[in-house]
């Protein structure tokens, strides 16, 4: 079994091997806040991050939006441990989000580099209880099948974007910019080149 433990984030994320350097971090935060405030037309208040790691994008995010509220989630008992307190981190995973019965809503949804570890059992078991979290948009980073991948392919399942396409499709959600997928309450507000 796959361990996300502190030799895993030293790895991809500290050592010569890393992954995620912090610019590139940032212009994602830079986009999902501004795609999300776009189509809420006002400030972002709350965000929560499903597989959110060491909370890369939680500095970011508070450097953005001073104010704003933000929670993770990660089965990871390392993580949990290490940002639990400081970042607000918890711990859960994609597929027991549907039990947890989280009533907020949330203004952007983060769930990034974590769905194309997951088994698809797992993916469909949360995705509506994803969707229902959605206030404005979801910020969903996933590798597929067609792309090059740079970084940490131990159990990376490679499918085809069309799978991914389809299911966030059942779910009635709609693509607005890259990664970025919106509900359809906002996306029937929105007009029609605003969807891409
Ligand atoms: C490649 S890291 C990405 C971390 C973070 N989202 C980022 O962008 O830096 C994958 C993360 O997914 C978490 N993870 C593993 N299995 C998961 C699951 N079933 N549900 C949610 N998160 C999971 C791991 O603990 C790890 O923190």
């Amino acid at each position: 079994m796959k361990k996300y433990d502190r030799t895993y984030f030293d790895r991809w994320y500290r050592g010569r091997t890393r992954i995620g350097a912090e610019p590139v971090v940032r212009r994602k935060v830079m986009l999902a806040v501004s795609v999300a405030e776009y189509f809420l037309r006002r400030a972002i208040r709350n965000v929560i991050d499903i597989g959110c790691g060491e909370a890369p994008w939680l500095t970011h995010l508070l450097q953005l939006r001073p104010k704003i509220r933000y929670v993770g989630y990660d089965p990871s008992e390392y993580v949990v441990e290490q940002f639990g307190e400081s970042c607000n981190v918890r711990p859960g995973s994609f597929g027991e989000l549907a039990e947890m019965d989280i009533r907020e809503r949330f203004d952007l949804v983060v769930c990034a580099d974590v769905l194309h570890y997951l088994h698809d059992d797992e993916i469909l078991r949360g995705l509506p209880a994803v969707v229902r979290l959605i206030r404005g948009v979801a910020f969903i980073e996933v590798l597929t099948g067609e792309d090059e991948v740079l970084g940490d392919t131990v159990a990376l399942m490679r499918r085809h974007s069309n799978w991914y396409r389809e299911v966030l499709s059942e779910v009635r959600l709609t693509q607005v910019a890259p990664y970025l997928w919106t509900t359809p309450k906002i996306a029937a507000a929105s007009a029609a080149l605003e969807r891409p």
